[in-house]
């Protein structure tokens, strides 16, 4: 059983699909690891730490590979020479890519999407949406902290006092709830709002003030998987209304709203981002997905006014090495359901509810249902 680790092949991904120590975990496993030159540079790993890990480094690591594990979907190109059937493992980016996996399904791997990890407790060490969420809501006040003019802290010197900056965290999920909590570290003064009534009690938990529209669509907005449902067009207007009059009186904005597979809800207008004073900072972890904050711009700092917006794309990329360490396990425990240890190969079971939830390709058809043509599914 031979496993190769691809090196990403987009520029702006420095993280890498396995470490050190998880390629010692697979070899324990019974496998062959093999890995592609340069593959763990961006994340601050040579060649030479997966050599002495047990891997072989080699240019055609792919070649006769059983499974192939990667950071990001993989274009079939660059899966040649892997056996038929081949497990393939990455963040695939599924939704409104059906072209994509139809390419995977051509080429008859059997792609798995670790972003489709059902929230269940046996797969959290495999969640990679939390493991990577996690950091970016930290990195996110980190971010803000360098582009904003002040301190965060309160400080009371002899030259006088330095006011804490008050920090707003929309989106109270896995990254704004690491958000909050380093705001909190910072000595920041943090409020948070979220459309999920879980969160409230969260939010309290660590420190920050609960603002919200709490009506009745608010009580039924957690959908059984744990996610936020798309709310309607009167609650957003309400929420709007309130987040309006908050956000003139803060310093800082972080938002972190998502609703799986529909694009990101607009939560901040330019007008709320005018309301600001000059010097404020806000940080919108959903650019990729079309954007909390209206004026964000993939991958830029853009300056409205004297406001800046951040919108730095795969925030968990600009923290590499521990995002590969983190992103690195959740691989590692997902392979150990698929391995048979005992027998030293593979063995998935495709009634096991997580490879049902995950499962985007096999035999030349794309079986997710959700990704399925229609007339399949
Ligand atoms: P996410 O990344 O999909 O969304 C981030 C946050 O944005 C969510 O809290 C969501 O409610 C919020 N949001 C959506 N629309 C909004 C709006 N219009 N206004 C304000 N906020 C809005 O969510 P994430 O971080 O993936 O977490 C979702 C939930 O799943 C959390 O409760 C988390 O604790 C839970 N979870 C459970 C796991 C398990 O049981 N194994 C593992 C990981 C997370």
């Amino acid at each position: 059983m031979k496993i190769a680790i691809g090196a990403e092949t987009d520029p702006a991904e420095p993280r890498v699909a396995a470490t050190p120590e998880t390629v010692k975990k697979m070899i324990g496993l019974g496998a062959e690891v093999a890995i592609e030159p340069g593959a763990g540079i961006g994340s601050g790993i040579l060649d030479a730490d997966y050599e002495a890990a047990g891997a072989a480094v080699a240019k055609d690591a792919v070649s006769g590979a059983d499974i192939v594990l990667r950071v990001r979907r993989p274009d079939p190109a660059s899966l040649k020479g892997c056996k038929p059937g081949a497990l393939v493992i990455a963040i695939m980016d599924p939704y409104g890519n059906e072209a994509a996996l139809k390419a995977l399904a051509d080429v008859r791997v059997t792609a798995f999407a670790m972003e489709l990890m059902p929230r269940i407790t046996r797969a959290q060490s495999m969640d990679v949406l939390s493991s990577q969420a996690n950091l970016a809501g930290y990195r996110a006040v980190i971010d803000a902290s360098a582009e904003y003019g002040r301190a965060f802290p309160m400080m009371m010197t002899a030259a006088g006092t330095v006011p804490a900056a008050r920090v707003f965290i929309m989106g109270v999920g896995v990254a704004g709830l690491q958000a909050i909590a380093t705001a909190r570290r910072l000595g920041a003064v943090v409020t948070a709002t979220d459309v999920r009534p879980a969160t409230k009690e969260q939010v309290e938990s660590l420190g920050a003030k609960f603002l919200a529209v709490e009506d009745e669509e608010f009580k039924n907005a957690q959908t059984a998987g744990g996610y936020a449902k798309e709310m309607s067009k009167e609650y957003q207007a309400k929420q709007a209304a309130l987040v309006a009059e908050h956000i003139k009186k803060q310093d800082v904005v972080i938002t972190t709203a998502l609703i799986p597979g529909r694009p990101a809800p607009r939560l901040v207008s330019k007008e709320m981002v005018a309301s600001m004073r000059p010097g404020s900072v806000l940080v919108d972890l959903a650019v990729e997905r079309g954007g909390n904050v209206e004026g964000a711009e993939a991958g830029k700092v853009a300056n409205v006014g004297g406001i800046k917006i951040v919108g730095y794309t795969n925030v968990a990329g600009r923290l590499a090495a521990s995002a590969s360490g983190l992103y690195a396990k959740n691989l590692l425990t997902f392979l150990e359901i698929l391995i048979d240890k005992k027998e030293k190969k593979i063995a998935v079971n495709w009634d096991d509810e997580i490879v049902k939830a995950v499962a985007l390709t096999r035999d030349g058809a794309i079986v997710h249902p959700n990704f399925a043509p229609k007339s399949a599914a």
